[in-house]
């Protein structure tokens, strides 16, 4: 589905992570974000050796693409991101993340995904500097900040990291996705969003509530100034 696109930045989305989900029943837990009216889903996948812990793969993004409309925005914590991007895409990833620790030639890398119609993102650890992106952050569609250390869902917000997103924002101007990760939720949403963050990933505040839609709306609500209900002006 390479006609589904990164919404196009101005907005403040919600993109809820499948991290904390039930992965018994997944296609149903991303229907249930995807009637609560957000674009976006963030596909977390980890290989056991860029982060100690194991998801997803092409094969599961493939069924889920089956089941959703929704942006399927990739995060590859993985070794080798190259290796598996094409598989991601043809799987049916809209966005593909990859992390500037390990990419060997991320410039080449990002020309290769925009060249497979997918959109691409680089993402940085907590400990890891603004300097690391400075030469390709203008080359891609969204910079991903961490803002807890990858791997696991329901950690603390790591403020730090987050304040990266300052730096990262004057660098890319207004028209490239901030996306943060990790502890965000309707008290952590407020601070991201000053620091000029527009894409929020959120799981254990969305899946560990029933009421998915309303966990949604809180942190839509968060953002102040109506800005986080799709189509508000945050510029
Ligand atoms: C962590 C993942 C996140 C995670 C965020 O390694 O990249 O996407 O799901 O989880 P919460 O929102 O629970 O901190
Ligand atoms: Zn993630």
């Amino acid at each position: 589905m390479q006609d589904l696109q990164l919404p196009k930045a101005g907005t403040i989305e919600v993109a809820p992570s499948i991290l904390s989900a039930d992965f018994a029943k997944l296609a149903d837990e991303i229907a249930q974000v995807e009637a609560a009216g957000v674009k976006m889903i963030h596909l977390d996948v980890m290989d056991g050796h860029f982060v100690p812990n194991i998801t997803i793969g092409p094969p599961v993004v493939a069924m889920l693409r089956k089941h959703s409309r929704l942006v399927f925005d990739t995060h590859l914590m993985i070794m080798e991101p190259e290796k598996y991007a094409k598989a991601f895409i043809e799987a049916g990833a809209n966005h593909l993340t990859f992390h500037v620790e390990v990419a060997r030639r991320p410039v080449e890398l990002i020309e290769y995904i925009h060249n497979m119609g997918a959109s691409c993102g680089v993402c940085l650890n907590p400990e890891t500097d603004v300097d690391a992106i400075k030469t390709v952050a203008g080359l891609c569609d969204m910079i991903l900040v961490m803002t807890v250390h990858p791997g696991f869902g329901a950690q603390k917000f790591i403020d730090s990291a987050a304040q990266k997103c300052k730096r990262i924002r004057e660098l890319v101007g207004p028209d490239v996705r901030v996306e943060v990760d990790g502890g965000i939720n309707p008290e952590t949403t407020p601070i991201v969003v000053s620091y000029g963050a527009d894409t929020l990933v959120a799981g254990n505040a969305i899946f560990s509530k029933p009421d998915r839609a309303k966990a949604v709306e809180a942190i839509r609500a968060a953002c102040g100034n109506d800005k986080g209900n799709n189509g508000g002006e945050i510029r």
